[in-house]
């Protein structure tokens, strides 16, 4: 496959021509926020709206996650604009998370405390009202927990679940505030089809689906 090279925030790099920009920013050591992104999607959901970046010639901030690396681009990953946008969209996110990192396991490697800090925010935001939502923990399952609580809604697990395993015990149900990631019909995971394989626990980014082997903060 064909090289390109490229420009992100002053720094040279190069790529294979038409990865997507987030990889080849994070392949590089440039943080890029994001949360629904998985590299071997290669149709990328982009349904978190964290990654904004600016290109240079492209009159408005484009996801990362769905733009393709091209000879000569130039990015930049701070500029105003795509700050902002990244911004809200994750202050908005965080008006539905339950915030109670002391006693998640995930804390310290949770995404959302490094998006927090990326984007210099806190986690619990004063400008919007909080709308925490009171849904019940799945322990059913012998290896993992799940915590819709603390569920960004980003579909990873449910994709890895349908696409990379060809399960397809996880999937979406409602809509709007009431959107949840969960099994067909509600059932428990433990008396689903669920193959405990934990690839959907390696793959979210935050306290929703932890091994039950690493809920020591809980
Ligand atoms: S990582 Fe690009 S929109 Fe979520």
């Amino acid at each position: 496959m064909k090289t390109v090279s490229l420009t992100i925030d002053g720094k040279k790099i190069t790529a294979s021509e038409g990865e997507k920009l987030l990889w080849a920013a994070l392949d590089n050591g440039i943080y890029i926020p994001n949360l629904c992104a998985l590299r071997d999607n290669s149709e990328p959901m982009a349904a978190c709206r964290l990654c904004f970046v600016e290109v240079e010639g492209k009159e408005e901030p484009v996801t990362a996650c769905t733009e393709g690396v091209s000879e000569d681009m130039v990015v930049n990953t701070k500029g105003e604009k795509a700050l902002r946008l990244a911004r809200s969209g994750f202050e908005l996110l965080m008006t539905s998370q339950l915030v109670d990192c002391a006693h998640c396991a995930k804390s310290g490697s949770c995404e959302l405390q490094k998006i927090a800090h990326h984007l210099k925010i806190k986690l619990k935001s004063k400008r919007f009202r909080k709308l925490v939502r009171e849904l019940p923990i799945d322990d059913s399952c012998p290896i993992f927990i799940y915590d819709p609580n603390r569920c960004v809604l980003c579909g990873r697990c449910v994709w890895v679940c349908r696409e990379r395993l060809g399960i397809g015990v996880l999937g979406f149900a409602h809509r709007g505030f009431k959107r949840v990631v969960t099994t067909f019909g509600g059932e428990p995971i433990g008396e689903s089809r669920c193959q405990e394989c934990g690839e959907c626990v390696t793959v979210c980014p935050t306290g929703a689906l932890v091994f039950k082997d690493s809920k020591e903060k809980t």
